[in-house]
């Protein structure tokens, strides 16, 4: 069993905290150590660091090394991405890595984790992943699936049919869909939030990219892992979830019933924070008069706010960022506005 962590996102939905030069998964959000090292920790409940696999671009290696060391992980490994190509490259490149390294054969079973999110408690989610695991050997895709509170549309949905084991089939997969569209999801309720982990077999991937994603396949049914690197920047760039589970028939999902949060936008950092009598959540060197259910966060500098109502306001060293509460997804639009500012 091989736990496969992508590291290699750019965590633009947190600018002005979140930088393309040191993105989100390397911050601590609600403690001291950075949510790269919770996810490693999470992982190692289960498995040792040497079948622990972090896959990210090659320019945040100096800080992978750092956070290895940071939790006495050195033995996980570590796979550079030579340029940014989303996630089903990063996925396909750990996986040869194994086939390569490890003469993983078919039966081989994966853990595909993202590198930053909340989740507790972590025994109980560990037993979760050993569910998936299981799943897998029917030559099932195995997602998790958390209820939605929201209509949310950074996320994917999962359309629940049939019931399978201890979770069901999926009719269908619909990554991150319009606001309407994801507001008739949440009223009709027989969907899930896709919390952002596959699992599956060596072999069932390998027939699922044959069949929906086929440049991929041939990168890993023709190249060493030497060339597939070498040849990286050739790749489509695409996500799993637009690659394969939009399209496969044999996903399954196995609900969540514990705290997940993907601190994918302030808003969900806002949902997750402790909040004062009037709402608001704030950290750092804050002043706030009248104002309600407001996010109000300081690092270098003190911020003063009056009146303000849902609104957020993120002070950096060089960036101030302000946004209405509800349109915090939106903060990507600014951060790719901005280029190589940002
Ligand atoms: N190695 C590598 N390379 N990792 C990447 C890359 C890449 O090019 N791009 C993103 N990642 C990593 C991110 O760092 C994160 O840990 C994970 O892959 C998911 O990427 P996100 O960019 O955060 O995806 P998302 O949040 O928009 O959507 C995914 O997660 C949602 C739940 O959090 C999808 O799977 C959705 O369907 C899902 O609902
Ligand atoms: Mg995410």
């Amino acid at each position: 069993m091989k736990i496969i962590i992508l590291a290699g996102g750019g965590g633009t939905r947190l600018y002005p905290l979140s930088r393309s030069n040191f993105p989100k998964q390397f911050l601590s959000i609600d403690s001291d150590i950075s949510l790269l090292a919770k996810t490693i920790n999470r992982y190692r409940l289960i498995v040792d660091p040497k079948d622990i696999l972090i896959v990210s671009n090659q320019k945040y290696l100096f800080h992978i090394k750092e956070e290895l060391a940071k939790c006495n992980a050195e033995d996980c490994h570590i796979i550079s991405e030579p340029c940014p190509r989303n996630t089903a490259p990063a996925i396909a490149l750990a996986v040869k890595y194994c086939m390569d390294k490890f003469s993983s054969t078919g039966k081989e079973q994966f853990f595909i984790a993202p590198a930053d999110h909340l989740i507790d408690p972590e025994e109980d989610f560990a037993l979760r992943v050993l569910e998936c695991m299981d799943y897998t050997r029917d030559g099932k895709i195995v997602t998790i699936g958390v209820k939605p509170t929201k209509p949310e549309t950074g996320y994917g949905y999962i359309k629940a049919s049939e019931k399978y084991k201890n979770g069901f089939e999926v009719e269908s997969f619909v990554e991150k869909p319009s606001i309407d569209k994801a507001t008739e999801y949440l009223e009709k309720g027989s969907y899930y939030w896709n919390a952002g982990m596959y699992s599956f077999t060596l072999s069932t991937f390998l027939e699922e990219l044959k069949q929906h994603h086929v440049q991929l396949y041939e990168y890993l049914s023709t190249k060493s892992y030497e060339l597939f690197i070498k040849d990286f920047e050739k790749l489509k760039s695409i996500s799993i979830d637009y690659a394969v589970a939009e399209k496969s028939s044999r996903i399954v999902t196995v609900p969540l019933d514990i705290y997940w949060n993907d601190v994918g936008s302030w808003d969900s950092l806002y949902d997750y924070m402790d909040k004062d009598t009037d709402g608001n959540v704030q950290l750092g060197d804050c002043k706030s008069i009248d104002c309600k259910n407001s996010l109000l966060m300081s690092n270098q500098r003190l911020v003063a706010a009056v009146g303000l109502e849902d609104t957020i306001v993120i002070e950096t060293d060089d960036v101030i960022m302000v946004a209405k509460k509800g349109e915090s997804q939106r903060v990507k639009e600014v951060y790719e506005s901005l280029k190589d500012r940002s």
